[in-house]
């Protein structure tokens, strides 16, 4: 049987590119399940480390961070407990109005607590910036970020995370928890959606 598979080259940095597979019309695999996966076992035993056995309060912020935090949590040694945050979000397009609002606030106090804020993206900074600030008021033990995908050059407030999965340019992409009008999220792998997507 001939199988052919349609690839492109996709400029991660300037010292580091990616194939992206078309899987079906208007979308293609940038990062598979089998390198996600790996890099969130990395990520994990790296935050065990840091953490030298202490507890851990895992924040996911809904709804993109929902299959990142979850084999994220499976990949920390610690013992972890969950709380969740919801902010206004990109709406229904690719483009954020700007200014962020809580939707939905933790459940318990993180006062002296080992936080770890687990977010899909970091784009512009505007959401963890804010999140940030609001978590510090509460006076947390230590408040680290876990971002899967990081896109420096969208950066609009002055903030990094301490665990990122994969560095990316500026790229809109969608699976494993990202969506585009709340549809993708349930891919397995993070996609870009190509010029002949059929919407
Ligand atoms: P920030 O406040 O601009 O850093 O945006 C953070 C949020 O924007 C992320 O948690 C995502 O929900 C959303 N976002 C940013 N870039 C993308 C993308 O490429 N695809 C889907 N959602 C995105």
């Amino acid at each position: 049987m001939i199988c052919t598979v349609s690839c492109r080259v996709v400029a991660l940095s300037r010292d580091t590119v990616c194939m992206a597979t078309v899987i079906r019309q208007g979308l293609e695999v940038l990062f598979t399940r089998q390198q996600i996966a790996d890099r969130v076992a990395e990520m994990g035993a790296q935050i065990t480390h840091d953490l030298n056995g202490e507890k851990l309060v895992m924040v996911g912020v809904l709804k993109g961070a929902a299959p990142f935090l979850a084999d994220l949590a499976r990949a920390v040694q610690v013992d972890a407990t969950f709380d969740f945050v919801a902010t206004s979000s990109y709406g229904k397009g690719q483009r954020s109005s700007g200014a962020v609002k809580l939707i939905k606030d933790l459940d318990e106090p993180i006062e002296g607590k080992n936080v770890l804020v687990v977010e899909d993206i970091l784009d512009t900074g505007l959401t963890l910036s804010y999140l940030r600030k609001l978590f510090l008021q509460q006076h947390p033990k230590t408040l680290r970020i876990a971002a899967l995908l990081d896109k420096p050059s969208r950066r609009l407030e002055k903030i990094e995370a301490d665990y990122v999965g994969f560095s990316i340019p500026n790229l809109f992409v969608i699976g494993y928890g990202m969506d585009y009008a709340e549809r993708y999220r349930n891919l397995p792998d993070i996609c870009l959606m190509t010029p002949d997507h059929p919407e």
